[in-house]
């Protein structure tokens, strides 16, 4: 017998990027999830397998083993889902074995936070086999710790968001903060099916201000003051104010360098079909796009998206994070 646990993924609505340097970030838990089963093993070695990329590797001693797929992506990929079960394994106190099976319904590399889903599913799903009844908050962390390991310096706010779930206003200095959002947000995601590295569009972002601090400092603030106009826009419930705002976190995202064609050919088709605001979500370079519009405009946006060759799909934010679904 072992425990199902699952976590959401995430689209970041305001201040990706910027949120790494301090700047506040407002980010929506979606109805998408990854699901880790976490299963006692007789032995003491760690078992970790993903049904959709088919990747597995075992571990023992902290050294890696590859079962099944390419080594090279399969270290990739489980460096940081192993790091979190070592470490629940260090606060349990006792050197046993486990098995771990991720099933995702979250693209990868794609702007969603599936690395971040992935790895707090496993996490709230280890704990529970073992009996820790481990709070959210060190949930939180190990993932945050994990999360390193894919791009050095995160934020938190993927880890953050697929831990509790909901809608959040998150900075590095303060943490998160819930907020209230009564309205739906009807968005539609685009993925325009181009993988890329998180850690690669950050490093981005940081060449640039370093090359060019008075420029990008400005964009900064300006993002900072994009996110306290949207969260005024929230309470009041104000979508065209959203769209707008969106509009214009896309451009100071364009111009510190992490759009690219694929993205700026499905936000134009977002907005030329009607919505009321679109841009990329998440460290861009590809990944995925979303789009704000009323719900009569939904399917119009949509189809828009398809035709711009991106893989349109409806999103519902989700109030719930991590969550065991049974042992
Ligand atoms: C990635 O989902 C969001 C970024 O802002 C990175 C981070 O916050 O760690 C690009």
């Amino acid at each position: 017998m072992g425990v199902v646990a699952s976590a959401p993924a995430k689209v970041i609505l305001f201040g990706e990027h910027f949120v790494v340097y301090g700047e506040p970030a407002i980010v929506l838990a979606i109805d998408k999830r990854a699901y880790a089963k976490a299963e006692n093993r007789t032995d003491k070695r760690v078992f970790l397998r993903s049904t959709n990329l088919g990747l597995a590797v075992s571990v023992e001693n902290r050294s890696f083993k590859v079962e099944q797929g390419d080594p090279r992506e399969a270290k990739l990929k489980f460096e940081p889902v192993e790091l979190a079960v070592g470490r629940v394994l260090e606060k349990y106190g006792e050197n046993v074995g486990v098995n771990v099976e991720i099933t995702s319904t979250v693209p990868v590399a794609a702007g969603l936070g599936s690395s971040a889903a992935v790895v707090v599913a496993v996490t709230t799903a280890v704990s529970a086999l073992l009996d820790m009844n481990m709070p959210k908050e060190d949930i939180f962390k190990i993932a945050y710790e994990a999360e390193k390991l894919v791009h050095g310096t995160p934020s938190g706010v993927d880890p953050a968001i697929s831990t509790f779930g909901g809608t959040l206003l998150y900075q590095m200095d303060t943490g998160f903060k819930p907020l209230e959002v009564k309205a739906d947000i009807p968005l539609v995601i685009g993925d325009t099916g181009v993988e890329r590295s998180t850690r690669v569009q950050v490093e981005k972002v940081r060449d640039m201000k370093e090359r060019y601090p008075q420029v990008v400092q400005p964009m900064m603030s300006a993002a900072r003051e994009i996110v306290l106009r949207a969260l005024d826009a929230f309470k009041k419930n104000d979508l065209e104010t959203l769209g707008g705002l969106m509009n214009l976190n896309q451009a100071l995202l364009y111009g510190v360098g992490v759009s690219d064609e694929s993205l700026e050919w499905l936000i134009n088709a977002a907005r030329k079909a009607g919505a009321l605001g679109a841009k990329l979500t998440g460290a861009g370079g590809g990944g995925c796009m979303i789009a704000l519009a009323n719900n009569e405009k939904l399917e119009q946006v949509s189809e828009a998206i398809q035709r711009a060759g991106g893989r349109p799909f409806m999103a519902r934010k989700t109030d719930e994070g991590a969550r065991i679904e049974h042992t």
